[in-house]
């Protein structure tokens, strides 16, 4: 079967892991016909807009996205396209694995698999925010939290858990001090955790929790919890695997999903050869899931997992004593595939 996808290469060392991901995929078997469109500082510089109406209606088309970091200028400049995709096509839920890979050194001895569901549409990420006067004297922003909000992510965190007979979901949240915004969150996760008995849940204030997943990660599995602490737990998550190298996540809505690493454009590697791939592989592998490749969505992940096992033919961030290229690590997968099948 073949599939026409959106891609989005993105920016820093978006270009040099998507071609990674793009080669394995190729080479995996999966006939995919790439709908190739730019956004961010790439599309700023060629067509002054970093959301040109081209990359929406390409999306729109095809429903599924898989793409490469985009560059948020920090403190001014535009707004975040990674969040104004996420709000545009509603992908409210931020799913990112963090699990462990034999060959990996991590401050871990036993095998690390947890999934972190961040809801991705409110709170501090709503963009309602500005400087009180023109001195900037001070400076507000609003974090909206929803009952829809909150029950469809909670919900679909439950759902996830049932069918993939995961053990338990914590519900992470700071309702001491956020008693509204925080207090709902947590609310509607008691009100619907009842719905799914069989599923031990719990819940743990944020800063408490970012303590117990660095002392001892086991005793956690799903995880939900509001965006701005999704995002924060999510890359310490990945620190527990091997680090965002090794990090993917899947932005998914009711009708489109966009399939990501977590980690950002990485500029102080860019161009360089160095960026380790595995992130969007990983996020490859769970979009070929998504469209129903599993064999070559399995076929990737294993070749990947060998490589990374034998650790002969990794990048810098998994062996900074002996480590070759993305490229020649993507060379790697392609050929232990080869050797697979
Ligand atoms: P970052 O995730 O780009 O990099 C953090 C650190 O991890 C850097 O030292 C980097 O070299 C390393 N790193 C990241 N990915 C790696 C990989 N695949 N292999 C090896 N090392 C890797 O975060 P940072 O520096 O805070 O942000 C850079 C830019 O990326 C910012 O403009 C930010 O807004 C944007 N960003 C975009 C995201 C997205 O497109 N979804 C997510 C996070 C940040
Ligand atoms: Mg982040």
């Amino acid at each position: 079967m073949s599939h026409k996808l959106t891609l989005i290469p993105g920016d820093g060392i978006g270009s040099e892991i998507i071609q990674a991901a793009t080669r394995v995929i190729y080479e995996a078997g999966v006939n995919i016909e790439w709908d190739v469109v730019e956004a961010g500082m790439t599309a700023l510089e060629k067509y002054h807009d970093p959301l040109p109406k081209e990359v929406i209606e390409s999306i729109d088309r095809n429903k599924v996205v898989l793409k490469g970091p985009l560059t948020t200028p920090v403190g001014k400049g535009f707004r975040s396209i990674n969040v104004a995709l996420r709000k545009e096509f509603e992908l409210y839920v931020n799913q990112r694995p963090a699990k462990t890979y034999k060959g990996i050194k991590t401050l871990y001895f036993d095998h690390i698999d947890l999934i972190i569901f961040r809801e991705n549409l409110e709170e501090f990420y709503s963009g309602i925010e500005h400087y009180i006067d023109s001195s900037k004297s001070a400076a507000e922003t609003i974090g909206i939290i929803t009952r829809r909000g909150s029950e469809r992510i909670i919900r679909y965190a439950f759902e996830f858990v049932k069918k993939h007979g995961r053990k338990k979901l914590t519900v992470v949240h700071k309702a001491n001090i956020l008693k509204f915004t925080g207090g709902l969150f947590l609310d509607i996760a008691e009100e619907i955790a009842p719905e799914y008995s069989e599923i031990q849940f719990d819940d743990k204030i944020v800063d408490n929790m970012a303590m117990q997943m660095v002392m001892n990660p086991y005793q956690f599995d799903c995880i939900v919890t509001t965006n701005l602490f999704g995002d924060i737990l999510s890359d310490l998550a990945s620190g527990l695997v091997g680090g965002l190298g090794m990090a993917p996540g899947a932005n998914i809505g009711d009708s489109v999903a966009m399939f990501e690493a977590v980690h950002g454009s990485a500029p102080d590697i860019a161009g360089q050869n160095i960026a380790n791939p595995s992130a969007i592989i990983l996020a490859s592998v769970m979009m070929l899931q998504h469209i129903g490749e599993d064999e070559a969505a399995k076929k990737i992940e294993k070749a990947l997992a060998a490589v990374i096992e034998k650790g002969e033919k990794v990048t810098r961030d998994i062996n900074p004593k002996n480590f070759i290229g993305t490229k020649e690590f993507t060379d790697a997968i392609i050929s232990q595939m080869e050797g697979q099948s």
